[in-house]
């Protein structure tokens, strides 16, 4: 098949895990006669030096016009002056916005090999699966708020409507469906009244879905109950806020943050894949940022957007075999102990593909 990808390497240590994932990209196309014709764009913080925008028309033009979008990571302490007026974070707020990308699909890897790594005990993270479905161009990211606190006060606002909520709560029936068919639904229902909207709305969808299992949680007891007992949940779905702040805390169940993917979709089968990692300025420019979330994320973006199933399965089963043998980038490698670098693990999960 033939398909447009965009690249959008972004900052920090965003170009580094993207060419991994490129290049991992073109061993699939390789392999199974595809065309993949992989254009790489500005956006972020490099954009706002170049261009004085984060998100430039052109880079939005072709992110538009794309089968699909695969994006590295944007920000960094250059761009993060408070007063600065343009913000690499928003023009990734904008693109999401823009492309219609409101579920957020951020599933949590855990791989056996990796169990060493997690701080948590071993047999917690038995039997856990966990995929978070976040609501991505609504709520408090989205409400209306004061730009720039000039004064003593700022503000941004958490609005939901019915409609936002139903039709991410449907994505997370629809993923419950094939998996374990059970959805926990998070909220602040006791304290806010869009989250008392939010779960009347969960409520409504979830009666025509009579197979799948709805639960509600506050958030904050959630945030506990995600660490002692990870093994009790299958989807969950959370509004952008919550679902952003939980996906960060299951990262502790994969070993390492750098391990997680995710896909932003819409209606249609356009997508926008990324890790859920950050810019990582720390150590950017060493080559020692672990890529195996930016392959992910690719993997994801040839079952969702391009239908290649078969191909992201092997993908993936690249990826633990990799792990199983032993490859490990330094988040996963403790003191002292030899890690490969970013290209070392690429390489590694790309000459396994073919293999798996
Ligand atoms: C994420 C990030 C973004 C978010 C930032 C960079 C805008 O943290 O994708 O999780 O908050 O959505
Ligand atoms: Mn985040």
């Amino acid at each position: 098949m033939q398909a447009n990808i965009v690249l959008l390497p972004g900052d920090g240590v965003g170009p580094e895990v993207t060419a991994e994932a490129a290049g991992v990209l073109n061993v699939v196309a390789e392999l199974g006669g595809h065309e993949f014709q992989l254009d790489s764009h500005p956006m972020g913080g490099n954009a706002i030096d170049d261009f004085q925008d984060p998100l430039p028309p052109a880079t939005l033009t072709a992110c538009k016009a794309a089968d699909a979008v695969l994006l590295g990571a944007v920000g960094g302490p250059k761009w993060s002056d408070p007063t600065a007026e343009l913000r690499p974070e928003q023009g990734l707020l904008d693109l999401r916005a823009e492309m219609g990308l409101f579920a957020n699909l951020r599933p949590v890897p855990v791989f056996e090999s990796l169990a060493p790594f997690a701080p948590l005990k071993p047999e917690l993270l038995r039997g856990v699966d966990l995929l978070f479905v976040r609501e991505l161009t609504g709520g408090i990211y989205f409400g209306p708020r004061q730009e720039q606190g000039d004064g003593d006060v700022a503000h941004d606002t958490l609005v939901y409507s019915t409609a936002e909520v139903e039709r991410v709560a449907r994505v997370a029936l629809r993923a419950a469906r094939g998996r374990r068919g059970k959805v926990a639904s998070i909220d602040k229902a006791n304290v806010l009244a869009s989250m008392r909207l939010w779960r009347r709305s969960v409520t409504e969808v979830a009666s025509a879905w009579p197979d799948v299992e709805v639960t509600h949680h506050l958030v904050d007891a959630f945030a506990m109950q995600l660490m002692r007992s990870p093994a009790d949940y299958d989807v969950i779905l959370a509004g952008n806020m919550f679902g952003d702040i939980l996906s960060d805390e299951a990262a502790i169940l994969a070993g390492s943050l750098g391990m997680l993917p995710s896909a932003s979709l819409g209606s249609g089968r356009q997508g926008l894949y990324e890790p859920v990692h950050g810019s990582a300025p720390d150590i950017a420019g060493r080559g020692i940022a672990n890529p195996i979330g930016a392959i992910l994320s690719a993997a994801m973006l040839l079952r969702h957007s391009l239908d290649l199933s078969a191909e992201a399965d092997r993908v993936e089963a690249a990826v633990a075999k990799v792990l199983d043998d032993g490859f490990r980038t330094a988040d996963l490698a403790p003191d002292g102990q030899a890690a490969v670098s970013t290209t070392g693990m690429g390489q590694a999960i790309a000459s396994r593909i073919g293999a798996a």
